[in-house]
């Protein structure tokens, strides 16, 4: 038998086509970006993170000289989140991607690390993150939750929990 996996998401030409608080969301997300620390990549990413009670968490990469120490901008944030605003529930975050070394003219699009790191969170808070991604110019996509990006995953009910 064969199953089909579909998502539906949604594209927007650039940020002004998107409601006044998710643009808000994403220009923080940009101008977390800013702060990131990518001497190695020179791909600055940011990470905007909007909790039910109105607040923003911000999240940006941190590269390590021993490169596969550093961490993507969304871990940062999400972690940040979970450390300190544990048990409210995350309603959306924004992903925005700059580089020194060329324009990032596409959607940027979450690693599968991370994509397994934010969905531990959303399955734990049981209501979907809505999650806006973008780039320098370019689309913004819009999904509607975090496991669109990530089918038949391996979760804590994958260990009966
Ligand atoms: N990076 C992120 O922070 N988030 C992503 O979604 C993709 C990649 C970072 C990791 C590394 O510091 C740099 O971008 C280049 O891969």
């Amino acid at each position: 038998m064969v199953k089909n996996y579909t998502i539906s998401f949604e594209e927007f030409q650039n940020a002004d086509e998107l409601n006044t608080s998710e643009k808000n969301l994403f220009y923080q997300s940009k101008e977390a970006a800013k702060q990131a620390y990518a001497p190695y990549s020179k791909f600055r990413v940011g990470c905007a993170i909007e909790l039910e009670n109105g607040q923003i968490i911000l999240g940006n990469n941190q590269e390590n000289a021993a490169y596969p120490s550093g961490i993507c901008a969304e871990r940062v944030a999400f972690f940040h989140a979970s450390a300190n605003y544990r048990g409210i529930k995350i309603l959306k975050a924004a992903i925005y991607a700059e580089s020194e070394l060329f324009t990032v003219d596409y959607a940027v699009s979450p690693c599968g690390a991370c994509r397994q790191a934010m969905s531990e969170y959303e399955q734990n808070q049981q209501s979907p993150i809505i999650l806006i991604m973008g780039g320098e110019k370019g689309p913004i996509t819009k999904t509607q939750a975090i496991s669109d990006l990530l089918p038949l995953l391996f979760s804590k009910s994958s260990l009966n929990l």
